[in-house]
């Protein structure tokens, strides 16, 4: 079929929204008629040319919500008319990974995915008979979109799929960073460095754990309010001085939980070193930039703080996922304040002008 879909022709232009072909779906396959998608910074990353691992040309886009309109031969979990989430951090219940509760990094697609390409290495993107290569195993920002059945979670089917779409990355990676990856106890005190979206998310999280104080640092005054009205009960500007402050704030002990949340190397060597001596807990969420590292004396560590990261919050998908849907329709959640912007697929570009202007913390295009 020909559908419309945002391209990446070349690194560090700008997407041309066009149409290409999109195959029927092979077995284990879903085709999903996209509805939302939310544009992330990683699709912008991806488009700049500077992810060593990117490729073009592509469909970029992995923030996705739709509905399953036809499914190939195999597929049971998913079926036509069925409200769903992509997810670039699959699920397939079988692999070593799926298996323990100790980790969400399926293995069954990974190598193909991180090519471009769907699980039995091919494409169903094409344009003038040439493959074109999918992003992240989604390509969200086209009307249609083909997924294995074992990236797509089915969502409840009353929930709006506008807002839907911002658990498919960002949102569900912050909530998830505090409450399965940290699992955050009720009554402690927690800092989330970074309100973009996923530490507003994480904020969040940390508010449903029952944390008792939250704390959250970042550069403008403006994300900050947004942190409160997610849950946080204290705001500091950051700075070379808010691990200080951080120690001040907490009888000179530093949190219980501390979250990073804006990818800069020294910010993540505060979230340490602002970390309880005993057992404060760092979750590293941020992506750093190639090569850089991590500052850490290790004089913290012996005195009992931990480090860990958190990709996609830890979660699996294709439960956990629908779990926060849940938990949104619930009342639990306030999704809202994150969307600033609504685009039509032909604004995509405006969308990236939009993210690298902080304007606003998510705009969503609505196919
Ligand atoms: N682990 C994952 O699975 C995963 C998923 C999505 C995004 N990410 C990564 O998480 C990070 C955050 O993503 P986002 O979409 O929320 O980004 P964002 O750019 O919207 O937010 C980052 C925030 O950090 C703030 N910040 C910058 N320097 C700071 C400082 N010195 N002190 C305090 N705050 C500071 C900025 O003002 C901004 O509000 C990125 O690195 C992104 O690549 C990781
Ligand atoms: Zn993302
Ligand atoms: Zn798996």
């Amino acid at each position: 079929m020909k559908i419309r879909a945002a391209v990446l022709e070349e690194f560090g232009r700008p997407l041309n929204v066009t149409e290409v072909d999109l195959a029927e779906p092979g077995p284990g396959e879903a085709l999903v008629r996209l509805r939302a998608c939310g544009i992330c910074h990683t699709d912008m990353y991806s488009a700049s040319g500077v992810d060593p691992s990117g490729y073009a040309p592509t469909v970029l886009g992995h923030e996705g919500a739709g509905i399953v309109e036809r499914v190939g031969d195999g597929v049971t979990s998913v079926g036509p008319g069925d409200q769903v989430v992509t997810l670039f951090s699959p699920q397939c219940r079988a692999c070593v990974h799926c298996l323990s509760p100790k980790t969400n990094l399926c293995l069954a697609i990974r190598e193909q995915q991180n090519l471009g390409y769907l699980p039995d290495g091919t494409t169903r993107l094409s344009r003038a008979g040439e493959p074109l290569r999918h992003f992240m195993g989604t390509s969200t920002f086209a009307e249609y979109t083909v997924m294995p059945e074992i990236a797509l979670a089915r969502i409840d089917p009353e929930a709006p799929l506008d807002r839907a779409c911002l658990f498919a990355c960002g949102l569900s990676t912050g909530l998830g960073a505090a409450m399965k990856t940290a699992a955050v106890r009720a009554g402690s005190t927690c800092v989330v460095f970074g309100a973009g979206m996923v530490g507003l998310g994480a904020v969040a999280g940390c508010r449903l754990q029952g944390a008792e104080r939250i704390v959250c640092v970042d550069m403008a005054p403006a994300r900050l309010e947004l942190a409160r009205g997610q849950g946080a009960t204290d705001t500091l500007i950051g700075g070379p001085d808010t691990v200080e402050k951080i120690l001040e704030m907490t009888g000179g002990f530093g949190a219980d939980y501390t979250f990073e949340a804006t990818g800069s190397v020294a910010v993540m060597r505060q979230a340490v070193e602002a970390a309880r001596m005993g057992w404060g807990l760092c979750t590293v969420c941020g992506v750093a930039g190639r090569g850089e590292t991590l500052d850490v004396v290790p004089r913290l560590l012996i005195t009992g703080r931990r480090i860990c990261g958190s990709s996609f919050g830890g979660l699996k998908g294709r439960e956990d996922v629908p779990a926060l849907v849940r938990r949104y329709l619930d009342g639990d959640i306030d999704v809202d304040p994150f969307i600033s912007h609504r685009l039509t697929l032909d604004e995509v570009n405006r969308g990236f002008e939009l993210m690298e202007a902080q304007a606003g913390i998510r705009s969503v295009i609505e196919l």
